[in-house]
């Protein structure tokens, strides 16, 4: 079984079998539960193996390669269910090709990136257009089930910014809802912990190249706020069932 599982992996990830790469997801970052969960739907996939199978496969349609690659982490509409992965239904087209683009072309540099994206090296284009289309094409993503915790702060913050600080409001560029526009991503609906961790990505470092107005919109956002925001961007959007 476990050689069958090696093939698998290196039919997926051909640039670095599952497992290395893993590895060196844990010299990253010391959360654990992505591994397992990973883990458990490439076993759980295990019995559609298929030689086609792979992400540098040029011929492969980008349906094929959700259905056989993207799904496990981010699910197969998009909505990905453990945080660690960024959900992807409804999220704009434009902003789709570019994040693809930027993980293909490694300048898309934040460790969880790193250590989950950089494998797509030999996405063609065409693919990333239509990787882009089916996700964008899907519902948008789901508020989960109304928290108790205040939102009161996040919504000011999201509507009117903190002036003194320099943080502009973020829906003047995000949309009243959270919608997105373009290169603007959606956000509305996203995982909480996804955002903030953005946040700080935009923050602290250079990882993403194409972040520098939001670079300047977050420098002074504290932590606390940072949290207040993303919790209320999280509660927008349609509610799940
Ligand atoms: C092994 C798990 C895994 C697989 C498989 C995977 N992703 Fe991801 N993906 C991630 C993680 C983790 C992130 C968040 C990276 C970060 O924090 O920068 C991510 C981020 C993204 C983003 C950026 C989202 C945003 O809001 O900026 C896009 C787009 C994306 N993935 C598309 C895809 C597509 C298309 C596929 C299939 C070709 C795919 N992913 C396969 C784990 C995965
Ligand atoms: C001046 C315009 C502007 C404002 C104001 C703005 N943003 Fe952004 N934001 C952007 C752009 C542009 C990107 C895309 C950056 C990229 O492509 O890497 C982005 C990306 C993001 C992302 C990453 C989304 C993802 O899926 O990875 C988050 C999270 C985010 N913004 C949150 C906020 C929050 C919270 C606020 C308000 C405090 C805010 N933004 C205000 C322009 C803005």
């Amino acid at each position: 079984m476990r050689g069958r599982h090696f093939e698998l992996d290196a039919a997926v990830y051909s640039t670095g079998n599952i497992f290395s790469r893993l590895d060196m997801k844990n010299t990253i970052t010391t959360s654990s539960r992505g591994l397992l969960i990973l883990v458990a739907s490439l076993l759980a996939a295990c019995s559609d193996i298929d030689q086609n199978r792979g992400v540098n496969n040029p011929s492969l349609n980008g349906q094929t390669l959700v259905a056989q690659v993207c799904s496990n982490c981010h699910g197969l509409t998009g909505e990905s269910v453990s945080p660690e992965f960024p959900k992807l239904n409804g999220q704009q087209r434009a902003y789709l090709v570019s994040q693809l683009t930027d993980f293909k072309g490694h300048l898309r540099s934040d460790a969880q990136g790193t250590a989950y994206m950089w494998g797509f090296t030999n996405l063609t284009p065409e693919q990333i257009d239509q990787l882009a289309d089916y996700f964008s094409a899907q519902l948008p993503m789901r508020r989960p089930a109304a928290s108790t915790l205040s939102l009161n702060r996040g919504e000011l913050i999201f509507k009117s910014g903190l002036p003194d600080l320099g943080v502009a409001p973020c829906s003047a560029c995000h949309g009243a809802l959270g919608e997105g526009n373009a290169a603007l991503p959606r956000l509305a609906g996203q995982h909480t912990s996804y955002i903030a961790a953005q946040i700080l990505v935009f923050q602290h470092s250079d990882a993403r190249p194409r972040g520098e107005a939001m670079k300047q919109v977050t420098h002074l956002l504290s932590q606390d706020d940072s949290t207040a925001v993303a919790r209320y961007i999280a509660s927008l959007g349609a509610s799940q069932q």
